[in-house]
């Protein structure tokens, strides 16, 4: 019998099977019926920066009940942290802005009596600025690690690509400051230098990448001459993106690597563990069909494994990867050459 357990950002996981943050993840009820299948751990729905700066303004307008549970948790934090947070105001105003996000603090902390599989937050973010205290609380409210959805699209054509690609290594270094749980990076790939960003992102003292993020997509309609929102789900092939950048730079990066987007069957996860990823994560494939879509990718994982002789994930997980990026952009040369010149 295959053993399907593996190590990601150093917490035991059972399988290698993440269920991804989506609205899936938002309920305990669901959070079981995933733990139940046989996921190696869960991302919890993010919660937006946005979030938290709005609430902080809503805090400082509420009445007393409000203030009480910030005072306990600026006394708190302050009790901790006796000597780094000198600018009292400062943290007042910061700490207020956790109250209306207490939701989400006792959400995770439900989620943990719950299940035994790791339990992941999720915040999803664009910037470094007065947000990431509130990493802490997630630690405290019982998170086995943090996923960072860093959201921002490189649109302005005003700002320099060096630009949005410190802001992540900022948002590393601010949210460090708050915790010692585990913490990976969910991200895009419209990078100006991708695996240089990759490799130096996985030095920065993170424990997991996560390729790559969706980007939200729009359309446009033609009879109503309007835009529209494209699907959010992934369909097809939409996994060959990742599954290209999981096999260039997983022999090159000091953190494991979360394949996500378009896994959305036991063939695509197969392709992203000998690749070189050590986890995948799945959100689409839950949607279209049902959560026990997991129970079928594990077991079909585990048939495959069998039939190859391979009794560890270990035993192929990288196998397939592209060990020398200078082999690898000169191999996909010859590859294009190769295969579009015979299309007429
Ligand atoms: C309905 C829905 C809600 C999502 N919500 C979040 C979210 O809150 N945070 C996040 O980091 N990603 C969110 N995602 C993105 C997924 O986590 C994942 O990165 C993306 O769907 C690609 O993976 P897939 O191809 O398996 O769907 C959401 C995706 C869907 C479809």
């Amino acid at each position: 019998m295959a053993d399907l357990s593996v190590k990601y950002m150093g917490l035991n996981l059972k399988s290698p099977l993440i269920v991804g943050s989506c609205g899936l993840t938002n309920s305990v009820k669901n959070i079981t019926d995933i733990a139940n299948r046989g996921a190696g751990a869960v991302v919890l729905k993010s919660i937006f920066e946005e979030q938290i700066h709005i609430e902080a303004d809503n805090l400082m307008k509420s009445d007393s009940a409000g203030a009480k549970e910030w005072d306990k948790a600026y006394n708190e934090i302050l009790e901790q942290m006796p000597h780094a947070f000198q600018e009292a105001e400062q943290y007042i105003a910061n700490f207020a802005k956790e109250n209306t996000l207490i939701d989400y603090l006792s959400f995770i902390t439900e989620v943990k009596k719950a299940v035994k599989i790791p339990v992941i937050a999720s915040i999803n973010c664009v910037s470094h600025y007065d947000w990431a205290f509130f990493a802490r609380r997630i630690e405290k409210a019982g998170a086995d690690a943090i996923e960072l959805n860093v959201y921002s699209l490189p649109s302005d054509c005003r700002v320099e690509g060096s630009s949005y690609e410190n802001e992540l290594f900022e948002i590393v270094k601010e949210v460090k400051k708050f915790v010692t749980i585990p913490i990976s990076l969910k991200i895009g790939y419209y990078f100006s230098g991708l695996s240089n960003t990759i490799k130096k992102l996985s030095e920065s003292g993170i424990q997991a990448l996560v390729l790559f993020n969706k980007p939200y997509n729009s359309d446009i309609d033609i009879d109503k001459i309007t835009i529209t929102a494209a699907p959010v789900e992934t369909e097809g092939r939409d996994y060959l993106n990742t599954l290209r950048w999981i096999a260039i730079m997983s022999g090159q990066v000091s953190c494991n690597l979360s394949a996500s987007t378009g896994v959305s069957n036991v063939n695509v996860a197969i392709k992203q563990l000998l690749a070189g990823a050590t986890t995948f994560q799945v959100v689409s494939a839950l949607y279209k069909q049902e959560i026990s879509v997991i129970s079928q990718i594990l077991e079909e994982l585990s048939a495959w494994m069998d039939k190859h002789q391979f009794k560890t994930i270990d035993q192929f997980r990288g196998m397939l990867n592209k060990k020398d990026s200078e082999i690898a952009s000169t191999f996909e040369r010859v590859q294009f050459m190769k295969h579009f010149s015979k299309i007429e």
